[in-house]
């Protein structure tokens, strides 16, 4: 059975109280949209129609990112969701397979959960996704009869009685795509909120004698997200739940909940995470790795045997081969740092490639920006470069080459050379003392006045 995906993301979110159209909030780091249309994928998907409103052009940005092939139906109004996935019509024409339809701020959905309700749809027309709510509170709810689904009402329009059930609607439905179509076309709005209902195909399809169903998930997968309390909380349980991943995989965590990772950070077996480290999107850490406390990565790769931090930063393009070392207060940048190299403290290296086994010393500095363009600095194998050295980018320094301690390199330095630039030193003998003289006199001078 070929599927489409509708996520409906036309929203604003008015309690975010946000210029970012919700869906494009992140959680551990990747937007909402992205967890929703990721959740989708498992279904394989012929069509992804993402249903825009507020910040239209926003969100479709992000998600043809992710999926270049995403079609994107705009719904000028609001009117509620059943109007809203009717916005998916003309994608949609001609398309003879089933649709998922899931909301864009409902990030946790698992994979097992579409693949359920795709198996629940093989002995029924429509399928519905249910949950036990331990707090009802506003959720439309589900008035079952056995198996069968006869009715979903919203809280708005639920009698005393129906707002007793605890079995609510998720907002998940899976369906034949022209039916549902066909069912959407007799959605009034008749209602409490004077809005296109989507719960009132269920209904609509039980007049017409078809079969409908709910499938029950644990509401964990359901958490939507409406304000940023919420967001906090979605991205806490996100970061409980991958915490728990990586100390399943044979991760060592010293302090889980001092770690926060993103929705795509890999990790490898017998790699340690001290406290406090903190994982940008794009990264990934190969096995037997360190990464020291307080460390920040993101977009990086680190290889096996390394270690990194304490109080290191690698941002985007840093590729750490193994057994290097990467030490406190040094930040790395699209740079390569090939095997055994060390660049160990108070160091900036970025735009760069270290060749295997040099050592960079204190203080370092690739000057690669120009205040206009940025500049490649180009190190060899097995250089020593001396401390507070200045690499002044484009710059080559060649395999097995010196920098003097306080170099500032202009040229380039040629392999087994020793680079040397720096004014030299004069010792001016009863100097000091001479000087530390003066300047008392001064100032017991300038005491007495006072
Ligand atoms: C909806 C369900 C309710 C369910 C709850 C679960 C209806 C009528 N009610 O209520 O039964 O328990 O979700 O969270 O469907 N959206 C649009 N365009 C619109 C309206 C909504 O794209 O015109 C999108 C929103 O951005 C959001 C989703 O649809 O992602 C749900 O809309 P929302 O207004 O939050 O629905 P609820 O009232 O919470
Ligand atoms: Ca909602």
């Amino acid at each position: 059975m070929t599927t489409a995906l509708v996520i409906l993301a036309a929203g604003k979110g008015t309690r975010m109280n946000s210029d970012l159209p919700k869906v494009l909030h992140p959680i551990a780091q990747v937007p909402m949209l992205i967890h929703a249309m990721r959740a989708g994928s498992v279904l394989s998907p012929e069509h992804t129609v993402i249903v825009t409103g507020h910040g239209s052009e926003a969100v479709a940005k992000v998600a043809r990112a992710e999926d270049e092939g995403a079609q994107i139906a705009v719904q000028e109004d609001q009117l509620g969701t059943a109007h809203a996935v009717a916005q998916a019509r003309s994608a949609l024409s001609g398309f003879e397979g089933d649709v998922v339809v899931l909301y864009g701020d409902t990030p946790f959905l698992q994979p097992d959960t579409l693949e359920r309700m795709i198996e629940a749809r093989s002995g029924n027309d429509l399928v519905i996704l249910g949950f036990d709510a331990a707090d009802p509170a506003r959720y439309g709810r589900l008035v079952m009869n056995g198996d069968v689904l006869e009715r979903i009402v919203e809280f708005k329009d639920a009698s005393d009685e129906e707002r007793s059930i605890t079995f609510c609607n998720s907002g998940l439905l899976a369906c034949n795509a022209q039916l549902l179509f066909s069912l959407i076309d007799e959605v009034g709005n008749d209602n409490a909120s004077g809005e296109y209902y989507l719960t009132d195909v269920v209904e609509i399809a039980r007049r017409r004698g078809l079969n409908v169903t709910a499938v029950a998930c644990d509401e964990a997968q359901t958490l939507g997200v409406n304000s940023r309390a919420d967001l906090a909380t979605a991205d806490a349980v996100f970061q409980a739940r991958a915490r728990a991943e990586l100390l399943d995989m044979g991760v060592t965590l010293m302090a889980p909940d001092t770690v926060y990772l993103a929705a795509d950070t890999v990790v490898g077996r017998d790699t340690v995470i001290e406290p406090n480290v903190v994982f940008g999107p794009g990264v990934t850490v190969e096995s037997g790795a360190t990464i020291r406390a307080f460390s920040h990565l993101e977009g990086c790769h680190v290889s096996r045997g390394a270690v990194v931090g304490p109080y290191a930063r690698l941002r985007p393009g840093a590729e750490l081969a193994e057994n290097t070392r990467v030490g406190n207060f040094v930040e790395i940048k699209n740079a390569e740092i090939a095997e055994g190299a060390k660049v160990n403290h108070l160091s900036y290296i970025g735009d760069a490639s270290v060749g295997a086994a040099t050592n960079i010393g204190a203080g370092t500095i690739t000057c690669n920006y120009d205040g206009v363009m940025k500049h490649k600095t180009t190190i060899g194998e097995n250089v020593f470069v001396g401390s507070n050295t200045m690499l002044v980018a484009p710059v080559t320094v060649g395999d097995g080459a010196m920098t003097a301690t306080g170099t500032v390199v202009t040229r380039d330095v040629d392999p087994d050379a020793l680079a040397v630039a720096r004014a030299k030193q004069e010792n001016k003998p009863g100097y000091a003392r001479k000087l530390f003289d003066m300047l008392k006199a001064k100032k017991a001078r300038r005491d007495k006045k006072a």
